[in-house]
């Protein structure tokens, strides 16, 4: 599949919001999904919430009032959409399983809480892989710290001598070393759940705050430790709530990196694409601790995929 550098980039909000694989007609049908499947969602959230916060959790209403980190209980499901959000740094080659992907990498530390329901039922569905890739508290993507956070994409690959329109998303190698700080996988379990440790993501020039994830629902481990997946169900993003994300990004490492500045989610085109869609990819997240967030954070979201849809072959 070939992808135009526009829409990656999002230079060109008015591409993202016209995107070639996905119609506004068809991000409305998610978002219709993701509302028909909301109190399920709620229920999950909050189900797990309970189990894991020590803050307690037991109603939303106790969660709002002891967390003002919230912008707002997420209900909503987050359908992920198979298309265009993976984005230049999506590198199979450097995913490892595994559920801890920090690798020493300086920040905040975020335990991901996730859970994976079939929209077709709203229920839970177990053993889906979820593969997740993001940047450092600079900006920087293990397999790709050859490249600059602060340097336009388009300019990135003027500079590299590659012409814009032969920019092909998981084709054209751009990788410049094998790290693989911040890259992981996991399978849900029997509850369709799955935890993940990171580091919060930094950010880097023209994107908000996010977190890439897809989702497989046929895999298979070797023993050799590689993994096989058949198709991906989804591909996405996950953003983090604009007051949060300020109050982290004034912490160090992340407030040293100030050659550029933060795109927010308010003017971000991939995450103004999701949202039009009206499902929402915002984790709902709270201190670790129970009470203060910058000594940890833990994200809980749901989201939803449908292991009946066409998916996109993308062996690794
Ligand atoms: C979330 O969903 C629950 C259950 O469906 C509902 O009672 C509650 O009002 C919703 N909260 C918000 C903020 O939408
Ligand atoms: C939930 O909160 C209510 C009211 O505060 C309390 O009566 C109940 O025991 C709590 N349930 C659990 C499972 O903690
Ligand atoms: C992020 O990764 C880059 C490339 O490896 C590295 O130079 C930078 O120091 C890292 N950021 C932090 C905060 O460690
Ligand atoms: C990455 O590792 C592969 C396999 O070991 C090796 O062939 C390749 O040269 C390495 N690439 C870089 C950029 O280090
Ligand atoms: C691991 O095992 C699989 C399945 O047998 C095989 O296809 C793959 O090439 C092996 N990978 C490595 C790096 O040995
Ligand atoms: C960031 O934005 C401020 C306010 O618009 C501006 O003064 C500053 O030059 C910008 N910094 C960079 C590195 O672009």
């Amino acid at each position: 599949m070939k992808f135009s550098v526009v829409a990656i980039s999002g230079l060109l909000s008015a591409a993202l919001a016209h995107p070639e694989h996905l119609s506004r007609r068809e991000i409305q049908r998610r978002g219709a999904i993701s509302r028909r499947c909301e109190p399920s969602a709620a229920n999950f959230n909050r189900r797990r919430m309970a189990k894991r916060w020590p803050g307690g959790g037991n109603t939303t209403y106790e969660v709002q009032t002891e967390a003002p980190y919230f912008d707002a209980i997420q209900n909503d499901t987050c359908v992920l959409t198979p298309i265009l959000t993976e984005g230049p740094y999506v590198w199979p080659r450097s995913q490892t399983l595994r559920q801890d992907m920090s690798e020493g990498q300086p920040g905040v530390p975020l335990w991901m809480d996730i859970g994976v329901i079939d929209v077709n039922t709203c229920e839970p569905l177990p053993n889906v892989l979820l593969n997740f890739w993001h940047c450092n508290a600079t900006g920087s993507y293990s397999s790709f710290t050859g490249l600059s956070p602060n340097t336009d994409f388009i300019e990135l690959l003027d500079q590299l001598g590659i012409d814009v329109d032969d920019f092909e998303i998981g084709v054209t190698d751009l990788h410049t070393d094998n790290t693989t700080f911040l890259r992981g996988m996991w399978p849900t379990d029997a509850e369709g759940v799955m935890e993940m440790k990171t580091t919060f993501p930094g950010f880097y020039t023209g994107r908000s705050i996010h977190i890439h994830v897809q989702a497989y629902t046929e895999w298979t481990l070797h023993g050799n430790g590689t993994v096989s997946s058949g198709n991906i169900r989804s591909t996405g993003q996950l953003f983090f709530g604009e007051t949060l994300s300020t109050q982290l990004m004034a912490l160090e490492p992340y407030a040293s990196h100030t050659q550029i500045n933060r795109t927010t989610n308010a003017v971000d085109s991939i995450f103004s694409g999701a949202s039009e869609g009206s499902y929402n990819p915002i984790m709902s997240v709270v201190p670790a601790d129970g009470e203060d967030i910058t000594n940890g954070v833990i994200g809980f979201i749901t989201i939803g995929v449908d292991p009946t849809a066409d998916g996109v072959d993308n062996s690794m």
